[in-house]
């Protein structure tokens, strides 16, 4: 059985993420969404929350499991059996970045193998960090984010979202 993990902050999950999800679904006969810690991120939304979002948002893909761990992405993979990393890439400035951390993450797992899958054109710019600065002002996120993710944002937004 090939097993993916597909980890991230998910602060919130978005359209994006959720595009990569269900084209991973389909390559892959088991996904793992993993909502990891970024030690250089705050966050606006708890572990609960955005594991949550994306339990709601990806529960019509019957391969795909939810789950949240704390420690080094490479324990949580070798942890589940899996081979495969994937990472969403919008930007060769996404690029960059996954390089750095495929450099430590190869180091510490060099058996685990991180696959890159390009965003669709529609949400090549989108990203969590958008999301929370569009909450802040009150901008919509319609179109941005998953039905429960509105929903949130709308009660912490006082019905603005
Ligand atoms: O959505 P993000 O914030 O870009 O995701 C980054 C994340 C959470 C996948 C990354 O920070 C991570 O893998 N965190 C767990 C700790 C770890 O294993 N770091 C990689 C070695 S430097």
């Amino acid at each position: 059985m090939t097993i993916a993990v597909y980890p991230g902050s998910f602060d919130p999950v978005t359209l994006g993420h959720v595009d990569v999800i269900k084209r991973a679904s389909r390559v892959f006969e088991e996904v793992r969404v993993c909502v990891m810690k970024n030690p250089k991120k705050h966050y606006l939304f708890s572990e609960k929350e955005r594991l949550a979002f994306l339990t709601e948002s990806t529960k019509q893909y019957s391969n795909v499991m939810v789950d949240a761990y704390q420690g080094l992405l490479t324990e949580y993979v070798r942890a589940k059996n899996a081979r495969v990393v994937i990472k969403g890439l919008r930007s060769s400035g996404d690029f960059e970045y996954e390089k750095q951390m495929d450099f430590f993450n190869k180091r510490l797992a060099p058996e685990v193998e991180t696959l890159y899958m390009a965003a669709d054109n529609a949400y090549s710019v989108l990203s969590s960090s958008a999301i929370r600065e569009l909450m802040t002002f009150g901008g919509s996120l319609d179109g941005l984010v998953p039905e429960v993710v509105l929903d949130a944002a709308a009660k912490r937004m006082g019905g603005k979202a």
